[in-house]
């Protein structure tokens, strides 16, 4: 008799193990194998292959996989599938922790209903408990129409919690394929936007909602593929041609970024860059008013390799990004003279000032580096802004509190000479080249003020003019100014200047800076 129940709670317990085993199968399974087989055949990767791919091997711990739907309308009770759409979890990635949250387009194509929100906000509450940074894969339908305003308050959630973890913890959207409707404003409220080549799609109304308010025919790729949000609308700051290389843009980006606020970010050691610093002369052209590419310089003076551009086909006349200093991560912003002569529009202003805002929440020391004829003139900067954009930027760089550092390399004139990191809006050292042009204006146009009278006077006004500006550039155009009046700490040779960064980031390393207290500002947004 009491063998007998013996073997029959061997039983029981043997079945509550298959009965595990069983569960978990179904839960990993998703929306089931031709639901799979579809995903594939759209050159898409599944949920968890995502997270396969991008995470350290058997670092993957998932939550959650067995919560479902409560929905009972247009007879969901039938269709109950476990993980409701979302694979979420932590796992490590080159050995530090993130949470991360996968949608599942297998399972009612990704859609968002409540169970779904929960499971998203649960992980993104631990990350910002832990100091964890957080990922998105994002694949979905969007709102659950099912689930009716269950969905669209699931949506609430998440963006509520992006707001409050904003500047706590990086938080990173991988878009890898549709994101519409409200769905868009969660990726447009984290940090960094990645997205696939293909099959990635992000707006607010689709080409049919498009089509019938507007009359406009247009495609997904064309309305919200990545190529428009690399270089139209600046929201995506990273492509890759596949999901494998998007997902390692994911693993490199990380690896310059600190796991929170109070963090410091990983420190590598740097490749020897011994000779490379004397070819820094020859990157300037002798003309002042000849292109040359910003990032030949930077890439000379950073830790070799190590830089890494953001939203770099949007707004290409200022560039920001990543980069490694004596194995330490700074923020790079620069201006480009290749485009619009490296001037400032609504943009670029734009571009560089939340990148500023990044790295001063998450302690990443500035360096700017300084070639800017002045702000975009025209009727439709204006028109667009332009007042209110640059003043994001000015805003910005006195707002930070890092440690900050300029250099002039040629160009700094007017009020975008004040914006790009002057010595004004409290940057700690501001270096020039001797190639330096300090000035209220370009030397032409300066004569062209101030002489103006006298060249309406003389029979050859442009050989007269010349003559002036000549003078002008020799005198005024130059550091010395500036630097007598002790607005510019340093003239350097351009080869000095690694070395000066290195030594200059490291008296600054424990920089503490008193503000005012307030809740917050308002930045003129
Ligand atoms: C429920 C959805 C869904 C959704 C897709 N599915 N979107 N189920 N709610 N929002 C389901 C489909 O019914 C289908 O189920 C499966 O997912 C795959 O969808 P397909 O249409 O077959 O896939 P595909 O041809 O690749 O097209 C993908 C798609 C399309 C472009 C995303 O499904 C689509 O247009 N969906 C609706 C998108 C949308 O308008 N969402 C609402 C946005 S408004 P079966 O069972 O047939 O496989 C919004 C508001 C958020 O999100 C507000 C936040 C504040």
């Amino acid at each position: 008799m009491v063998k007998k129940t013996e073997y029959s709670s061997e039983d029981e317990e043997k079945n509550k193990y298959d009965d595990l085993e069983n569960k978990r199968i179904q839960s990993r399974e998703g929306g089931g194998k031709k639901r799979i087989e579809n995903q594939h055949s759209k050159g898409k990767l599944t949920a968890r292959e995502r997270i396969e791919i991008l995470v350290d091997e058997d670092s993957f711990i998932e939550l959650d996989s067995f919560v479902t739907h409560q929905s009972a309308k247009f007879d969901m009770s039938k269709n109950r599938p476990y993980g409701d759409g979302v694979v979420t979890g932590h796992a490590k990635i080159a050995d530090r922790p993130v949470y991360l949250y996968s949608q599942d387009f297998t399972v009612f194509g990704g859609s968002l209903g409540r169970a779904q929100a929960t499971k998203i906000c649960k992980v993104m509450d631990l990350a910002v408990k832990t100091g964890t940074p957080i990922i998105g894969l994002l694949d979905s339908g969007g709102a659950r129409i099912q689930e009716g305003v269950a969905s669209l308050a699931g949506y609430g959630d998440i963006f509520f919690r992006n707001t409050l973890a904003s500047g706590v913890i990086p938080q990173i959207s991988v878009i890898l394929g549709p994101c519409a409707g409200g769905a868009v404003y969660s990726p447009a409220l984290t940090d960094f936007v990645l997205m696939n080549k293909e099959n990635s799609f992000m707006f607010v109304t689709g080409p049919e909602v498009v089509k019938a308010v507007t009359g406009e025919e247009i495609s997904f790729y064309e309305l919200g593929g990545s190529e428009v949000h690399r270089s139209k609308t600046g929201i995506c700051h990273l492509v890759g041609e596949t999901e494998e290389e998007t997902l390692g843009l994911v693993r490199k980006l990380l690896s310059y970024l600190p796991s929170n606020n109070l963090d410091d970010s990983p420190t590598y050691s740097p490749l020897p860059k011994v000779n490379e610093q004397l070819i820094l002369r020859d990157l300037i052209p002798q003309k002042d008013n000849e292109p040359y590419d910003m990032k030949n310089i930077i890439c000379t003076i950073v830790d070799s390799d190590s830089f890494i551009e953001l939203q770099e086909d949007w707004a290409k006349n200022m560039i920001i990004g990543f980069s490694r200093i004596n194995g330490d991560t700074i923020g790079i912003i620069a201006n480009q003279p290749m485009f619009i002569g490296g001037s400032i529009d609504v943009n670029a202003s734009d571009k560089a000032s939340r990148f500023i805002r990044f790295c001063d929440s998450f302690n990443l020391p500035i360096l700017t580096f300084v070639d800017v004829p002045g702000f975009l003139p025209g009727v439709k900067q204006e028109y667009e802004g332009l007042i209110r954009h640059g003043a994001k930027l000015l805003y910005a760089y006195s707002e930070a509190t890092v440690p900050k550092i300029s250099i002039i390399i040629r160009k700094a004139y007017g009020g975008a000479y004040i914006v790009m990191s002057s010595k004004h809006l409290g940057t700690d050292f501001n270096l020039a080249w001797p190639t330096a042009e300090i000035a209220v204006m370009g030397s032409e146009g300066a004569c062209k003020v101030l002489y103006k009278n006298k060249l309406n006077d003389v029979e050859k006004p442009e050989e007269v003019l010349a003559e002036f500006a000549k003078q002008f550039k020799t005198e005024f155009a130059t550091p010395y100014q500036a630097a007598e009046l002790g607005y510019i700490d340093k003239v350097i040779f351009p080869e000095e200047t690694r070395k000066e960064i290195i030594l200059t980031l490291n008296i600054l390393q424990n920089k503490r800076e008193q503000t005012p207290k307030r809740k917050h500002g308002v930045p003129p947004v």
